[in-house]
């Protein structure tokens, strides 16, 4: 497994796990997979050489912190567990309350990264920063990180904390290569990480959806599964089935390489299954040439999805056209 050095952090696995899915409603994985499938997925995880961990207490109001925790037992201390506080009053008392629940809930005296979840748009990073200062200093936490925050906020984080704010967990995956115009240059220059989740576009990047066989639960509201979203990923799709075929793996393993190739940037693909922790983690090994690089990231600039809210009435519509005909009119 490649390993990226990250100051505050030591060495972290390129390729690590999200577990927004840990008994989270929202994904529809239901109970089975809380209590069974989850601990297996972290403990292979393990096994692999994974080291770095995501969660946040807003995953299943806690419950992903706590499987989390307990699945990795002994071994919790020896790996990066980063989560995240969810800031809506950020306050320096509440941060260092929110703090401890999250540590009681993983088992942990000492968080590895504690990130804000994203950006409070009316209250400035100046609040919640002084707190994760003392967090630091007292080695309560090893690191801070933010998440869903632009550039110009990353560096305000920056200065609110006092330092560098060593990591930025941002949406980055072939179907969302924003992140490569400005924080991944950003990242390089200095040495920030970027945390790439939803790497997989939630499983777009899998091959396996259609118009015909769609994902449901949270990912029925994700746009890019509507169909004419679907219609316009075919080519990068295309390219990536491509690649993957030219190298003998899946789909999405591809799409994780593509990433690692980036400078500074570590992926969190959530896994439904031992089976995707174990190709996710295989990924770590693959490298991509350099014109294989340039045709995906061609294909990704070139995707371009519709909106949310076009998505929305689109969807609307197909479903009006489709009681139509139902009823023959
Ligand atoms: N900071 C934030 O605001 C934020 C937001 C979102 C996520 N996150 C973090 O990022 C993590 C990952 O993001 P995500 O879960 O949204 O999306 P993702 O990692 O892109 O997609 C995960 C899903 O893709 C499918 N998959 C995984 N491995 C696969 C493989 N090898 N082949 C085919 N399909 C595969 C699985 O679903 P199926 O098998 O059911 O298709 C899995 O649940 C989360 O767990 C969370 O920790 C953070």
């Amino acid at each position: 497994m490649r390993v990226l050095d990250v100051d505050g952090l030591g060495p972290v696995s390129r390729i690590g796990l999200g577990t927004w899915q840990f008994g989270s409603r929202e994904w529809g994985y239901g109970e089975e997979y809380a209590s069974g499938a989850a601990r297996d997925i972290v403990r292979r995880a393990r096994e692999l050489g994974i080291t770095l961990f995501d969660t946040a207490e807003v995953y299943g109001l806690g419950r992903s912190e706590r499987i989390l925790g307990e699945a990795l037992g002994d071994e919790r201390a020896d790996v990066v567990v980063a989560t995240k506080i969810f800031p809506v009053a950020p306050f320096p008392k509440l941060v260092r309350h929110r703090l401890a629940g999250s540590a009681r809930r993983l088992g942990l005296p000492r968080v590895p990264l504690y990130q804000i979840h994203q950006p409070n748009p009316v209250v400035p990073d100046s609040v919640p920063m002084p707190a994760m200062r003392d967090l630091l200093d007292a080695g309560r936490i090893g690191a801070v990180g933010v998440s869903n925050y632009s550039l110009d906020r990353w560096r305000a984080a920056d200065a609110a904390l006092g330092r560098p704010v060593i990591s930025n967990q941002v949406q980055f995956s072939l179907a969302h290569p924003g992140p490569l115009e400005d924080l991944v240059p950003f990242a390089e220059r200095e040495r920030r990480v970027v945390i790439a989740y939803s790497p997989l576009a939630q499983g777009l990047l899998g091959g396996r959806y259609s118009a015909e066989n769609r994902p449901g639960g949270v990912r029925a509201v994700n746009p890019l599964f509507g169909t004419e979203n679907l219609r316009r990923a075919e080519p990068l799709l295309g390219t990536l089935r491509e690649v993957a075929a030219g190298h003998g793996v899946q789909p999405a393993q591809v799409a994780l390489a593509w990433l690692v190739a980036q400078p500074r940037v570590v992926v969190i693909p959530g896994a439904s299954s031992v089976a995707q922790v174990e190709a996710n983690a295989a990924a770590g090994e693959l490298q991509l040439a350099d014109d294989e690089v340039a045709a995906l990231t061609g294909a990704a600039r070139a995707f371009r999805p519709l909106s949310a809210a076009r998505t929305l009435v689109d969807g609307v519509r197909e479903r009006i056209d489709d009681a139509r005909e139902r009823l023959g009119r």
